[in-house]
């Protein structure tokens, strides 16, 4: 594996891999890397010749309030799972060469940034677009591996690559969870022991309500009044951002489950740890007559 801190060194080595028939993946991260990041690496390791991994905590992507500064990084174990990962190639940025101080130009994902976790966090998918674009201009990969578990980024950055003719494709994972359910996060070393266990009420709430659907409830309401009824009772959240039922394409409420489903997506917070997940809710499959 080779460490790479200088993004025309990395483009040179895309090209060259590319130029000599090599397909190429790559999985942006903030690094304090888990096996939900493991996982992504896994992936695009599958699917090409070269992997890029970049571990960079993007300034842009936090709010002047956030936690940039204390966010949490450990670059000996980043390196580790990414050589252990099957990574070629772990561009380690400074942000001084990413940011220039005449930076001005950012992408601005609309609506669909705008809402639920953009709402909570004005500016933030401004952030991930634009150092998610600035990273694909550096590593031109095939594809870009993104987790499940920030619905929300993904479908941004899916319409992004979609709306701005980028040749990337972009492929969500599923969420890796911990034995009790709760989503891996960098974030969740911010939890006090109780926290934790507290924290793991969330997934089970969230479930509940998958288990709603599939017995053939289709009302958000229905739905959404049983997941918080769970989610009070076994998280006893600080506060409930948001949880709702969503179109998984523009990320709008949905009155009813259609044959598609939707995603139940939920931001709460535990102490003063803010966590999110989501899962996607099918209704039952149609039988078929006679059946
Ligand atoms: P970060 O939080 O480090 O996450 C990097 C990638 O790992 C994202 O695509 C995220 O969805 C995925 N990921 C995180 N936890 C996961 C889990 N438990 N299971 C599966 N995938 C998981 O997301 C970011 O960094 C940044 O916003 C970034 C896209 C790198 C732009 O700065």
């Amino acid at each position: 594996m080779r460490i790479v801190t200088r993004g025309a060194e990395l483009r040179a080595l895309s090209r060259r891999a590319r130029q000599s028939g090599m397909s190429v993946g790559f999985v942006p991260t903030m690094g304090s890397l888990h096996e939900g990041h493991r996982s992504l690496i896994r992936r695009a390791r599958e699917e090409h010749h070269r992997i890029a991994v970049s571990v960079f905590v993007n300034p842009l992507q936090f709010g002047p309030k956030e936690d940039f500064s204390r966010y949490p990084r450990d670059e000996v174990n980043d390196v580790r799972l990414c050589r252990d990962a099957g990574c070629d190639w772990l561009f380690l940025p400074r942000a001084r060469s990413l940011y220039s101080p005449w930076f001005t130009t950012t992408v601005d994902p609309g609506p669909l940034g705008q809402v639920w976790e953009g709402a909570a966090r004005p500016g933030h998918f401004r952030g991930v677009a634009t150092i998610v674009l600035k990273l694909l201009n550096l590593v031109e990969p095939d594809t870009v591996y993104v987790g499940q578990k920030d619905f929300q980024q993904a479908r941004v950055l899916q319409a992004m690559a979609h709306d701005l003719d980028l040749t990337a494709r972009v492929v969500m994972c599923p969420t890796v969870r911990e034995r009790d359910g709760l989503a891996l996060s960098s974030r969740n070393v911010y939890l006090s022991p109780e926290e934790r266990i507290r924290a793991a009420g969330m997934i089970r709430a969230m479930r509940e309500g998958k288990a709603l659907a599939r017995s053939g409830i289709r009302s958000a309401r229905a739905i959404l009044a049983r997941v918080r009824k769970v989610l009070l009772r076994e998280a006893q959240p600080d506060d409930i951002d948001y949880l709702a039922l969503v179109d998984g394409t523009n990320l709008d409420p949905l009155p009813r489950l259609d044959a598609g489903g939707g995603y139940l997506i939920g931001a709460i917070r535990i102490g003063t740890t803010r966590l999110i997940d989501n899962l996607h809710l099918l209704p039952p499959a149609r039988r078929k007559k006679g059946a």
